[in-house]
Formats: structure tokens, sequence, C-alpha cells
């Protein structure tokens, strides 16, 4: 009797697991899929129309229509890599959604580099309705769910160490790069033009206190080689050496963590 009832048990476990395991695989797959439709979107829908969108940098807003949908697209053009002194380039935007890929972060709005009107850039797909972060603190709104808030930011904040591009904390206060789909509250990062400074240290005053398991595992499990196979065409080799040395360090400072207070 009494085997039974530990058979029965562990058969219900497994089942559990494996039906928590499925859902969670078609969960990435779903996603992955959502990210190839937008990127072809955004490679082939006719450019409609386009008018002036505002940042620092010269940036339209498209209209986009590829027969069946019509959607905004945000095109970046300045492009001022490294070595430039000013920094500020289209490139590292798409070397950022890139690497969000590869960690299954899914904090990067889809983009793609397009030639518009004989002009390369950075073509993403826009959010539409956006609420910035820098006016959700302004205007003190609350997410409805705000444990659920805050632990996307601490993801968010380990991807910024590694990106070397901080937006809510550290030197700079970049609240406005922040935003959030006023459906469902997903948060995005946009404008990583800056980002990837070659810098071997993670950012002062961005200390990483937590993580999720997904985003420790993932990035545990992120082989180097599979980061320039995807990059190489974004980075120089100091921008690559020193993101692989911060992807060390923050691996190091997670493990550290995890021994101190336990997973
Ligand atoms: N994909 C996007 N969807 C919706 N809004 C966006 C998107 N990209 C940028 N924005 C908005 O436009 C603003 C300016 O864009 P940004 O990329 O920051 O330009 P810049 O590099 O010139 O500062 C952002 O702060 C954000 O509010
Ligand atoms: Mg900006």
């Amino acid at each position: 009797m009494k085997n039974k009832k530990t058979l029965a048990i562990i058969i219900f476990a497994f089942l559990f697991s494996w039906t928590w395991f499925q859902s969670q695989s078609q969960a990435v797959a779903k996603e992955n899929v959502k990210q190839k439709e937008l990127e072809n979107y955004l490679r082939a829908a006719k450019i409609v129309s386009k008018r002036r969108a505002g940042g620092r940098g010269e940036n339209w807003i498209i209209n986009l229509d590829d027969g069946k949908a019509a959607r905004h697209g945000f095109f970046k053009l300045l492009n001022q890599a490294r070595p430039a002194i000013i920094t500020d380039s289209y490139k590292y935007g798409i070397a950022a959604y890139e690497l969000d890929k590869l960690l299954d972060l899914n904090l990067v709005p889809s983009v793609v580099e397009r030639e518009i009107e004989g002009r390369k850039g950075s073509l993403q797909i826009f959010i539409e309705g956006a609420l910035e972060e820098s006016n959700r603190r302004i205007k003190n709104i609350e997410p409805p769910d705000p444990t659920r808030f805050k632990n996307t930011l601490e993801d968010l904040n380990v991807f910024e160490n590694l990106t070397y591009s901080p937006s809510f904390c550290g030197e700079r206060e970049l609240g406005d790069i922040l935003i959030m789909d006023k459906k469902d509250w997903k948060i995005w990062r946009v404008d990583f033009s800056e980002a990837f400074a070659p810098s071997p240290e993670l950012i002062p005053g961005c200390e990483i206190t937590r993580c999720s398991k997904k985003l420790c595992q993932n990035l545990m499990k992120l082989e180097d080689k599979a980061i320039k196979a995807k990059l190489k065409h974004y980075l120089n080799d100091e921008e690559m050496s020193m993101l692989l040395k911060r992807k060390k360090l923050i691996i190091e400072k997670i493990k550290i963590l995890i021994a101190k207070k336990g997973e």
C-alpha cells in the first residue's frame, strides 16, 4: 500500500514537472517566433511615410505596412561608434538586442539594421502608448504588481551592467529610456546607443544584489564564443573583450551572492 502511494507521488511529481517544463519551453519558443516574425516584418515592410521623433540623435518614426498589418518603427541613424570621442551609434542598440536574445531576456524590443532612403540605421518596433519610467516616477504611478516590477528591474540592472549602459542608477540618470507598455506593464529598455563602453569594471553605483534564476542560469550557460559570433559585427575587439570580462565579473558576483544568501 505504502509502495503504491509512493509510486503515485513519484508519477504525479514527474508529470507535474514535465508539464511545467513543457509550458516553459513552449513560452520560450513562442517568444522566439514572435521576435523572428517582428524582425522579418521590420526588414520587409513597406515604408509608407516618416516623421521626425524626439531624442538627441537623428530619429524618425516610420509608418510601416506589409500588406497585412500597419505598424510603427523607430529609426535611429546616428552612427558614431568608438573610437569616436562622443559615442552614439545605432549599432550598439542592435548588439544589445542580440545579447538580450542570447540570454532569452526579452527586455529589448526587436530591432534590425535597415537602409531607408539610402541611409543605414536601426529600425526598432515602436512600443505604442508607452509610459516612460521618468514620467511614472514624477506622476507617482504604482505598477499593478510591484514585486514583479522590482524583480524585472533587478534583471535589467544585471543586463545594464553587462552592456555598460545605466538607465536608472549609477553615474547618470537616464530614466527616460525605460518604458512600459501600459496594457500589461511589460518593461522595455530602449536606447543603447552609448552602451558597451570598454570598461573592465561593473557600473559604479549599480550594484547587483539579485538576479532571477532564469537569467543567472542563462548567463552561466552562455559561452563566450556564442557572444562573439552574434556581436562581432557591432563591437570592436576592445568592446568585446571588456564585455566578456564583465560577464565573468557578474557570474563571480552572483556565485558570491548565492553562497552568502542562498539561491
Ligand atoms: N522602440 C521605441 N518605442 C517607443 N518609444 C521609443 C522607442 N525608442 C525610443 N523611444 C522613445 O523615444 C525617445 C528618444 O529615443 P532614444 O533612442 O532615446 O534617442 P536618443 O539616442 O536620441 O536619445 C526615448 O526616450 C523613448 O521615449
Ligand atoms: Mg535616449
